[in-house]
């Protein structure tokens, strides 16, 4: 579990710090002002790659660089099961890397990261941590498993011609044909991630699509009865069903590699999620964080979960609303104040729904309107503070309101009954 964050000329800030919530953290804040990139130093702190450096694919998780030439520097602390891990890491600028403990580490568990660009990285403690080999600890496992967009369908390939992963499209089927413990954690895993029962996302048969691929294709069973293949599926239900299977891989291999290793499987998982609500409509965008906070109760028993995410949706404030408990949870908040970049971490009080959070601090907007209407609501309540306003100036004003505001709007409710006190004062 990632403890504690402080950083000095790195990133948009000249300095940042956080004490994370060991269950929920949420990261809110415009754009550009560094959510990604502290998730990026949160993979990073847990792991010791950038995702980037691992695959070249990949379009987002870039190593860190230095904002300015003075020194710089990351710190990071965070528990495993059996101590604490502290450490201050200094980017050393002749080699172009952030210095590292000499030695073994410590094992923060199972670590997920699902980038803002659909890629997925996974550090899993049995297969890329360090093994011991005559005695002494050697680091020459694969370092991490890092999928570009593409690779989590298609398969992640190793070094000569081996894979990593055989991907969503390959194990999926392979599952569905196995029907064992695999198909039936996707089942599990992909109904918990779902809005709804109603809404479920449900495996169909399987298919092929183009005389040019051997593979079996997955398809997805649509509520119009149709079974579409899952490479033709939706953005928002791609993305729900490549979490689902990233779920199910990772711990269907890390549940092996344990066996394997003689070794008992993690308690501890760690999920780095960026844009939790991408693609998603506004009814999974309200399921998604419960859901992931508790999904991995389908695969095993005792898991400590701790997310960490960045959202730009207001309804995803609201959705945690009901589960928020600061003993466990943060919420962290970036502004543009001053010229600078500031982080802080704020009280989560209730905004009962969306459009009170976009007014919040989390999002600092003036109203939820159009642009156009929020002018004209506030060129309306500006003339009604005027000592003094001419009937027909009045007129004109009620005249636009009305065209532009919906019959039930409250304001259009509040300017009428201002108005008729003034009319009655006449
Ligand atoms: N690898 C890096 N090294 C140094 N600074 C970086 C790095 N990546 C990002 N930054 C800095 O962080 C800033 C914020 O980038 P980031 O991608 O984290 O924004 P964001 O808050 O996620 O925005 P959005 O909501 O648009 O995704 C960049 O403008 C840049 O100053
Ligand atoms: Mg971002």
């Amino acid at each position: 579990m990632l403890k504690h964050l402080k950083f000095h000329n790195v990133g948009p800030s000249p300095a940042m710090e956080l004490e994370f919530g060991k269950r929920l953290n949420l990261l809110t804040g415009d754009n550009g002002l560094g959510k990604s990139f502290l998730l990026d130093i949160a993979w990073w702190s847990l792991t010791r790659k950038w995702p980037a450096e691992i695959n070249p694919k990949l379009t987002a998780g870039k190593k860190a660089l230095p904002a300015t030439d003075g020194d710089a520097k990351i710190s990071f602390s965070f528990s495993s099961k059996s101590k604490e891990e502290s450490y201050d890491s200094t980017y050393l600028r002749k080699e172009q890397a952030w210095t590292g403990l000499a030695g073994r580490p410590a094992n923060p568990g199972l670590v997920l990261y699902a980038m803002s660009d659909g890629s997925f990285a996974l550090w899993d403690p049995h297969r890329n941590y360090w093994r011991t080999q005559d005695g002494l600890d050697v680091q020459d496992r694969t370092p991490a498993y890092v999928f570009s967009p593409a690779e989590v369908w298609d398969g992640l390939p190793g070094k000569d011609n081996t894979w990593l992963c055989n991907g969503l499209v390959r194990d999926w089927a392979g599952w569905q044909k196995e029907k064992g413990a695999s198909l039936k954690h996707l089942k599990e895993v992909l109904k918990v991630l779902s809005p709804s029962s109603k809404e479920s996302l449900e495996p169909g048969d399987l298919t092929r699509i183009s005389l040019d691929d051997v593979r079996d294709m997955p398809t997805i069973r649509m509520p119009y009865q149709q079974d579409v293949a899952v490479v033709h599926a939706s953005s928002g239900m791609r993305r729900i069903m490549a979490l689902a299977y990233f779920l199910v891989w990772t711990w269907e291999e890390h549940k092996q590699a344990a066996k394997q290793l003689g070794e008992p499987a993690t308690t501890q998982i760690t999920f780095l999620i960026d844009e939790i609500e991408s693609h998603l409509h506004p009814g999974w965008q309200r399921s998604i964080v419960p859901a992931l906070l508790s999904v991995m109760e389908k695969l095993t028993k005792n898991a400590e979960v701790q997310l960490i995410t960045a959202t730009h949706s207001p309804l995803i404030m609201a959705s945690v609303e009901p589960l928020f408990d600061s003993e466990q949870d943060a919420w962290f908040d970036l502004d543009f104040e001053r010229k600078k970049v500031v982080l802080r971490r704020r009280g989560f009080e209730k905004h009962g729904d969306a459009a009170s959070w976009l007014v919040s601090e989390a999002f600092d907007l003036k109203s939820s309107r159009s642009l156009e209407y929020e002018r004209l609501i506030e060129d309306a309540a500006e003339l009604l503070e005027r000592p003094q306003t001419s009937r027909a100036q009045i007129e004109k004003m009620h005249k636009k309101l009305i065209d532009a505001l919906g019959p039930k709007d409250e304001f259009l409710f509040r300017w009428r009954s201002i108005c008729d006190k003034k009319r009655r004062a006449e």
